[in-house]
């Protein structure tokens, strides 16, 4: 009798448990839903704007997702502040523009900025299809004047960050750009690009407290984590560098 109510009482407990946890899964924003096609030729920046909007003025945040395959994504800017935490999935494929006109001068692929809570998750990978723009960085001939080109991932102003699992591919440039984040851990990630390409930096870090680069794996032709002025607390642990340049700490002057 005591046994089964204690069996009982259990069953209930993880009963409650388990549809507290339904009840809390994050409301999903599946691009899809907002016209996103998975077939390596239309531009999916939009469809990638709305469903980040939808789902940061979703009150408790919300999660947008990229399902498995290959979707094209034009330069986009996602901003806060949001309504609750944030969530990225990407299951699949985000493949960068080939256009010149979306990258020549450009900034930026994928910026994200003013977010407190955010995960990018998912296994998938982001291209930054970098072959089709290093044939534009002509900064050692042309060193003050050279052609910007974007970085894959710009992370500005979120704090509460966490990035795990995720593929990030031959940017164009830096890889993953930090600028003034707080408490951002990323984890089990895998960054390549060729030993010869130029500027194709790992992850850059500036202006950011509390930044923790763990287990990862970074292969560059260039610096695999760079840490820029106004940085502290950065704790780079469990890190393989190379073919590029290693750790780099302040490389002050260098054009972003
Ligand atoms: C992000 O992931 C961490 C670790 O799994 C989790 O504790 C946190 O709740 C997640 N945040 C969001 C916004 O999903
Ligand atoms: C990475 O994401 C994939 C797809 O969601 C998942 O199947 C896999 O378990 C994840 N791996 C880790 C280490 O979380
Ligand atoms: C850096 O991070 C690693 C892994 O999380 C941890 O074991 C270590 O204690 C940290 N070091 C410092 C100085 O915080």
């Amino acid at each position: 009798m005591g046994l089964s109510f204690f069996i009982q009482c259990t069953c209930l407990v993880l009963l409650l448990v388990s549809l507290t946890l339904v009840h809390a899964q994050r409301k999903v924003f599946d691009v899809t839903n907002y016209g996103a096609r998975a077939d390596g030729k239309i531009d999916n920046s939009k469809a990638f704007i709305n469903a980040w909007n939808g789902a940061c003025q979703n009150i408790g945040g919300g999660m947008v997702l990229f399902p498995k395959g290959t979707f094209v994504v034009a330069p986009v800017v996602l901003p806060g502040r949001c309504k609750g935490p944030m969530e990225l999935e990407i299951q699949g494929t985000l493949q960068a523009s080939k256009e010149v006109k979306d990258f020549i001068g450009i900034d930026h692929w994928i910026t994200i900025q003013y977010v407190d809570g955010l995960n990018i998750s998912g296994g998938g990978t982001l291209d930054g299809l970098g072959a089709d723009g290093w044939g534009y960085n002509d900064c050692l001939k042309n060193p003050g004047r050279c052609k910007q080109l974007p970085a894959t991932l710009r992370l500005d102003f979120v704090t509460k960050g966490y990035i795990t699992n995720i593929t990030s591919i031959n940017s164009k440039n830096t890889h993953i750009n930090l600028f003034a984040c707080k408490e951002v851990l990323i984890r089990n990630i895998k960054i390549s690009a060729p030993g010869e390409s130029p500027n194709t930096d790992g992850i850059h870090i500036g202006n950011s407290q509390n930044i923790y680069i763990v287990d990862s794996q970074i292969s560059t032709g260039d610096d695999c984590v760079s840490v820029l002025p106004g940085s502290q607390y950065i704790n780079v642990t469990g890190v393989q560098c190379g073919p590029g340049h290693g750790i780099s700490i302040g490389s002050l002057g260098r054009d972003l």
